[in-house]
């Protein structure tokens, strides 16, 4: 049955930073847009996800006016630890390129744009169920709905914005001739823990050990997070503290003496992942976004961020089709979005591979990517080649 029938410019599917950063952006740009997602508030709000923004998010963050909240409260990284052999070695991100990265985890990026949408009058659905996307090839497309308080709504809009993740219903509404996936699967995954306790170092350190691949972040002064390569069928319940503790001191472990700040773990998950692209990111009127379109492997921390690009680009792309009428501007956004997608697959993928042990590795493997390591800390120009993929200017 039809529900209540509204109309917007833009119809978005999806409140997480894509979504909401696109919303945002056709804001400022005098276009509406409204805003669906199955999730309450609240359950975006508490999802952990990775914490590192280059530092073109960061300022795409406070110069359009979403916050400046990054600039106040998280902290600007001008390098990494790249440990292996049992020892650490500094990439100075700032010396190499003169960027640096700032820790600025999702959930702070996901609360201000949540609160620059509400502050302008934005019109985000939280909590909606029994989404469905129609007529995409068609200059109509709709989004169907029940809102929060049961009403059925349909919304009719000029462009369709699918940033409702990897599992959303917007790719899938596609038809399969019209798509073609890109993947890679990796046959391990990371466990995740929050841990109360105070930093063990003042910057990411990357590890790579014969016992596979463990990263040190942080959240706050008090509070760290820390992940260690597992078996994507690893049962987290199946982890005690102590034994969390020893493997991870196990990984970072070295002739230096470098030991973790040890404390209670407050949250654990195992987080499987892959790799994966789908071209084009568009269909008729309706363009993806962020985990949609694509995602990547953790190691570079490249998500976020590629969802906030995405969010420029469509902005920019939907903005030049709506002011001159011609939606042939929409033709621009795939392969945009595209070219910095492809480059950040790239990085995560070889940042994945050089970091991770595979379950059935030789000594020979192991050997070349102590070697491929040690290139990459003792060559200036393969450091600052790693630096401008870090900090995003590659894109
Ligand atoms: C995180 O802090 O969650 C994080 C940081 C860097 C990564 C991945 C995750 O590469």
């Amino acid at each position: 049955m039809p529900g209540t029938l509204s109309r917007t410019t833009v119809g978005i599917v999806g409140a997480g930073p894509a979504g909401l950063m696109t919303s945002h952006l056709l804001a400022r740009a005098g276009i509406d847009s409204v805003v669906v997602d199955h999730r309450t508030r609240a359950e975006i709000a508490g999802t952990q996800r990775a914490g590192i923004l280059e530092a073109g998010s960061a300022r795409l963050l406070t110069d359009t006016g979403v916050s400046d909240r990054v600039r106040r409260e998280g902290r600007p990284h001008a390098g990494i630890t790249l440990r292996f052999g049992g020892e650490s070695h500094r990439v100075d991100f700032h010396a190499l390129v003169g960027e640096n990265v700032w820790l600025y985890p999702q959930t702070d990026v996901f609360a201000d744009l949540a609160a620059a949408r509400e502050r302008d009058g934005g019109d985000v659905r939280y909590g909606v169920t029994g989404t469905r996307v129609t007529d995409l090839a068609t200059d109509r497309p709709g989004i169907l709905f029940t809102d929060a308080e049961g009403v059925a709504r349909e919304v009719r809009c000029a462009v369709l914005v699918g940033a409702d993740g990897s599992r959303g219903v917007c790719r899938a509404a596609v038809p399969e001739a019209a798509r073609t996936h890109f993947s890679r699967t990796y046959p391990f995954a990371w466990f995740g823990v929050l841990v109360q306790a105070p930093p063990s170092a003042d910057e990411l350190v990357y590890t790579h050990s014969a016992r596979g691949f463990a990263l040190v972040s942080r959240r706050t002064e008090s509070v760290q997070r820390l992940y260690f390569q597992c078996d994507p069928d690893e049962d987290p319940a199946a982890w005690g503290d102590d034994r969390i503790w020893a493997e991870l001191q196990a990984r970072v472990r070295g002739a230096d003496g470098f030991a973790l700040a040890e404390g209670p773990v407050l949250d654990r998950s195992v987080l499987r992942f892959r790799s994966f692209v789908c071209e084009p990111p568009r269909h008729g009127n309706m363009l993806l976004a962020g985990d949609a379109a694509h995602t990547v492997p953790p190691t570079g921390a490249k998500g976020l961020n590629l969802a906030l690009s995405d969010a420029r680009l469509l902005a920019e792309t939907v903005e030049r089709a709506l002011a001159t009428r011609d939606f042939g501007h929409l033709d621009a956004y795939g392969p945009r979005a595209l070219r910095r997608a492809w480059r950040a697959q790239h990085f995560s993928y070889r940042m994945t591979t050089l970091l991770h042990r595979l379950p059935d590795a030789s000594p020979f493997d192991e050997r070349r990517q102590l070697a491929e390591l040690s290139v990459l800390v003792g060559s200036e120009a393969a450091s600052a080649h790693l630096a401008e993929g870090y900090t995003g200017l590659l894109r």
